[in-house]
This record gives structure tokens, sequence and C-alpha cells, in this order.
């Protein structure tokens, strides 16, 4: 089965960030990863809205919107001004999920979950059903270019079996470390879309990439 791609835009140069959107436009690339990060639910800062709004108009691919930030509700209106196809936030950073959950539906956007490396996929149990997406991280969120965790494969696993028994439409995205490698192992074990940040922007082939990573 073929992997939905949507590449991180973390890993951009930012120096000519539209030098990159162009090569994204141009590519297969499915959705474009953006990773929004606050600098307390992770150690590090990435863009905000200003950025985001030229990014927006420039993309021409549907924007996979990842909130590693502590209070991600309060950001959905400018997630939805985005014009935002995904809203990702973390379960960790949620104490009501379900109406958090119910409320990016509402705005029109699809729900993703995402868990961090040592949080278990279990806990989503009484959700499943409600999700449109779970974002499994498979390093510890803040930073791009890190080494895949492996165990991630027995979470994709374990997920895989949950949503099937669910009757949950729910998509697998895995983010973090993948590569031409890691994506063999996510891949059987039953993900259907794949983050790449450093394996597509620093290659010097990034459509290849693009084309393996959604051919395997
Ligand atoms: C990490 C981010 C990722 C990151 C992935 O916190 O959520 O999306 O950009 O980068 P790579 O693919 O280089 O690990
Ligand atoms: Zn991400």
């Amino acid at each position: 089965m073929s992997q939905i791609v949507s590449p991180s835009l973390l890993s951009a140069n930012f120096g000519n960030l539209q030098e990159d959107l162009k090569m994204i436009n141009s590519s297969n690339a499915d959705w474009l990863h953006i990773d929004i990060m606050d600098g307390v639910f992770v150690p590090n800062l990435s863009f905000g809205p200003p950025v985001l709004k030229y990014v927006a108009e420039l993309c021409e691919k549907p924007l996979d919107v990842h909130l590693m930030v502590v209070n991600p509700m309060s950001y959905l209106p400018a997630v939805k001004e985005l014009n935002a196809r995904i809203m990702n936030i973390h379960y960790e950073a949620c104490t009501h999920l379900h109406r958090a959950v119910t409320q990016i539906k509402d705005a029109g956007m699809m729900a993703g979950v995402t868990l961090n490396p040592s949080t278990p996929v279990c806990l989503l149990k009484d959700i499943i059903q409600e999700l449109d997406l779970v974002l499994l991280m498979s390093v510890n969120p803040g930073f791009g270019g890190q080494k895949f965790i492996p165990h991630t494969v027995n979470k994709v696993r374990e997920l895989r079996e949950m949503i099937d028994a669910a009757g949950s439409k729910a998509i697998i995205e895995v983010d973090g470390g993948v590569n031409v490698e890691t994506a063999k192992l996510l891949v059987e074990a039953g993900s259907d879309a794949l983050v790449a940040g450093n394996a597509v922007f620093k290659d010097a082939n990034p459509h290849a990439i693009i084309d393996a990573l959604r051919g395997m």
C-alpha cells in the first residue's frame, strides 16, 4: 500500500523558503508538515503566524499542522486562518481531549492526536472512533534530524490493531527520523502516512526521496 508523504518544513532552508516551497509544489508530496513550537512544551521555537501566512499563500499542498505547545486550542483560530487540512494536538497537552477534537472538526479540519514516544497507544482507546488521524512521535519532539526510536514500530502495530478492531477511519502518521530504511519497518507494521524532514530537505534529490517514500 502506498503512503501519504508529508515533508516537514522544519528542515527546509529558512534563508530561502520560497525555493523549498517551489520544490514541494512541483513534487508528488501529499501534504506539507508544519511544526509549531512554543519553547515550553518542547525546548525549542520554530515559526509562528506571520511566517506561516506566507507559507500558506505559497504552498499548493494541504497543510498538516503539528502543534507542540502547552495550550494548543488557543491556536485554533490561527490554524484555521491558514486553511490547514489537519490540526494535530498533543495528547499530553490536552486535559479535555474529546472537547478539543470536536472543536477542531467543527472548525472544518481533520482532527489529529499526537503521542510522545513514552505515551502508550492504549490511552486512545476511548477516543479512537472520533479521530481522523493519530500522529506517533518516533523521536522526542522539538528538533529535526534525530535518531528514530525503534519501539515506535510496535506502537504502529498496536495502533493498527486498535483502529481496525474499532472500525475507526483514523490515519496512522509517524514523525521523526523517518527515512527509506525506517519507513520500511513502519509500512510493514501498518502506517498510512510518513513525515520526513531531514530525509527530504537535506537530500540532493528530494523529489526522488518523496517518490521512494510514497511508493513503499
Ligand atoms: C520534531 C518534529 C518533526 C521533525 C522531523 O519535533 O515534529 O516533524 O521536523 O524531522 P526529521 O524527519 O528530520 O526527524
Ligand atoms: Zn512534526
